[in-house]
């Protein structure tokens, strides 16, 4: 079924909601709504992505009708932060609202993927979109809701709430606790710093501290032991060789 947008509207009355049956990526229209001056809390969402945009290129899976597609436009007065620390503000928003809405508990794997049970089943893009004097973030945010199943290459890594709870949850019930919940965690950045968010993230991710992990950053490919994160967001390793590394845009595998 497509999103009920008149319920969306009358429990977020002062929110912008651009909504699309299909469209390309969410990504691009917030940039463009961005660019053209579209207020924060801004929410561009999709009920199908013909292109959606993941990490490093890839491409986000995005079943019609099935999974919440939305990027969010953030103008906010953070304290000087980089964005890997407003992504993981964004990872903590994304478990927390899943968490209100389905009661499924969801770890995070530094620096933006949702797990349950060791598969993805929400993943996170922030970008920056700079024009004229003003600028903005686009917090990107996919999240598997009542997929079935999934194409033969992303079944062994990827997960839904549908799969994982046994049962179909609401999209739009999801979409309203996400959509506070980001507002909660930007709120908890803009006034308690990012310390406070990096000690959050690494007390709900099994990831930040003392996991043997594979990482894969450009030519770089090494095994280690996470050792904690930096002041930026950035993930410490403790490589096999032992030599000290800070990962800053590598993605996470197991690594045997
Ligand atoms: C990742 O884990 O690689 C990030 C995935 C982000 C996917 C979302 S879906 C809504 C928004 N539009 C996109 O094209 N990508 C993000």
């Amino acid at each position: 079924m497509p999103i009920d947008l008149a319920w969306l509207r009358s429990q977020m009355p002062d929110r912008r909601i651009e909504w699309f049956t299909t469209i390309e990526s969410t990504m691009i229209a917030a940039s463009r709504l961005a660019a053209a001056g579209a207020p924060s809390g801004t929410v561009v969402g999709a009920d199908e992505q013909t292109a959606g945009q993941g990490r490093y290129g890839r491409a986000w899976h995005s079943e019609p009708e099935s999974g919440l597609y939305v990027s969010v436009i953030l103008r906010r007065r953070f304290p000087p932060v980089t964005l890997p620390v407003i992504t993981l503000a964004l990872g903590l928003a994304v478990r927390e609202a899943i968490f209100s809405a389905t009661a499924l508990e969801c770890d995070l794997r530094w620096p933006n993927d949702v797990l349950i049970q060791s598969k993805k089943c929400a993943g996170i893009l922030t970008q920056l979109e700079s024009s004229g004097q003003s600028s903005a973030i686009i917090a990107g945010i996919g999240i598997n809701v009542n997929h079935s199943s999934f194409p033969a290459d992303l079944s062994e890594t990827a997960t839904s709430l549908r799969i994982a709870s046994g049962h179909l949850h609401s999209r739009e019930r999801l979409l309203v606790q996400l959509l506070a919940s980001v507002d909660t965690y930007c709120d908890v950045l803009e006034k308690h710093g990012r310390e406070h968010v990096l000690q959050l993230f690494a007390h709900a991710s099994s990831y930040v501290q003392g996991r043997r992990v594979r990482v894969e950053e450009g030519a770089t490919d090494l095994c280690g032991v996470t050792a904690g994160l930096t002041d930026s967001g950035h993930l410490k390793l403790r490589a096999d060789d032992g030599r000290e590394w800070t990962v800053l845009v590598g993605g996470l595998r197991p690594c045997s």
